[in-house]
């Protein structure tokens, strides 16, 4: 056993983490990712044994919810330990150093692993007034962005601020945000979407990275299939009762108490693809649908700017937009063909959804014939 080795399993057991709980968790990690059974085994092997790689993370305009998703610390668990075997040489929220100090870590990091570190970027890039609405020791966040994903092996945006705009990109957008991708177009870039994003996801890729040397496989948005290539609706525990047109019309009705499916409550779960429904959060305590509250679609492009938080999908409004986003990046294709579908089999609700499929099925075929292109 290596020196590597060795030291990871002692940091697990330190811990309190037996070698068999981690087996369990790369199993686990594996089956997320749609991976074959030997999979987890791999991990586990990969991970004990590979070297740190350098990780140089920018934070833009960002709430900094994105870091605290990422390294919540409600108790150690084997997602620190899987952060433990990277080298995180620079993270503003995270380093103990500041000001000069932190700005000399950041740049010697850079150059001592130029071609072979991941930068990590949470938040949206400021483009407005020549950028000054985000400069970080006098320089532009636009600035700073090009020069660092200059040297990355890869690049990961973490939440949807820094996957599609987000929150700071939203109506009227004074700073003039934009996502990673309009600045960066020659690295390879993996968007992790969600407002947060799901810390799991976030270790999972890293986890993949170290283990077979390349992102996972990506669909058009970037996002990792095994984790986004499914929707909340797909997989939600609500599903019987939509499917049998059962929907609380309020949130302290009898249908509210007794699970029913919150689509008239505005859930945006049948357009939103993201995996809270099977991962969940809080180290797999509960999820947003099952804490009594709909989908808002936090991982999806035009987050925030769609809104209608609270309007049903069906009405002919402003959630359309939301749908209208997804469909027109073909990403909710799959979802709205499942709905029509759905709705035409079992004819649940079909006077109140029809108009909404209708429109979707409508939007998915125009999406269709233009090539995705519209
Ligand atoms: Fe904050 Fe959400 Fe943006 Fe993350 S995606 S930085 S949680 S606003
Ligand atoms: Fe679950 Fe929302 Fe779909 Fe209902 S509409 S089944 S609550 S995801
Ligand atoms: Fe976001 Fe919907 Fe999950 S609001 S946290 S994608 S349930």
């Amino acid at each position: 056993m290596t020196d590597s080795e060795s030291g990871f399993l002692e940091r697990l057991s330190s811990h309190g983490i037996s070698r068999s709980d981690f087996l369990k968790y790369c199993s686990a990690l594996a089956a997320f990712m749609a991976l074959p059974p030997e999979a987890g085994q791999i991990f586990a092997d990969s991970l004990e044994k590979a070297p740190r790689p350098s990780v140089i993370w920018l934070s833009f305009q960002e709430c900094t919810g994105c870091t605290e998703s990422a390294i919540r610390s409600h108790s150690p668990d084997i997602e620190d330990l899987i952060l433990e075997k990277i080298s995180l040489d620079y993270q503003e929220t995270l380093m103990a150093g500041s000001g000069a100090q932190s700005e000399a870590a950041l740049h010697d990091a850079r150059k001592k692993n130029f071609g072979k570190y991941i930068l990590i970027v949470g938040g949206s890039v400021a483009t407005g007034e020549d950028g000054i609405y985000c400069c970080i020791a006098g320089r532009t966040s636009e600035d700073l962005l090009k020069e660092f994903a200059e040297g990355a092996a890869a690049i990961i945006t973490v939440g949807t601020c820094a996957s599609y705009g987000g929150i700071p990109m939203a109506f009227p957008n004074p700073t003039k945000a934009v996502p990673v991708s309009k600045i960066v177009t020659n690295r390879p870039i993996v968007s992790i979407p969600g407002c947060p994003p799901i810390p799991t996801v976030m270790t999972g890729v890293i986890a993949y990275f170290l283990t077979y040397g390349k992102l996972p496989e990506l669909d058009s948005l970037r996002r990792p299939r095994a984790f986004f290539g499914d929707t909340i609706h797909d997989r939600c525990y609500r599903r019987p009762y939509y499917d049998r047109g059962k929907f609380a019309k309020s949130f302290q009705d009898t249908g509210a108490q007794k699970d029913w499916c919150l689509f008239e409550l505005g859930c945006k779960g049948p357009v939103t693809h993201n995996s809270c429904a099977r991962i969940k959060w809080n180290q797999g305590t509960s999820w947003p649908v099952e804490s009594g509250h709909p989908c808002l679609g936090c991982a999806e492009p035009q987050f925030w700017d769609a809104g209608a938080f609270y309007k049903a999908l069906s009405m002919p409004s402003d959630p359309l937009k939301l749908a209208g986003a997804a469909l027109a990046t073909g990403a909710a294709l799959g979802a709205a063909s499942a709905l029509a579908s759905k709705a035409r089999k079992k004819k649940a609700k079909s006077v109140h959804t029809s108009m909404t499929l209708s429109d979707l099925k409508k939007q998915s075929d125009d999406t269709e014939k233009s090539g995705g292109k519209k």
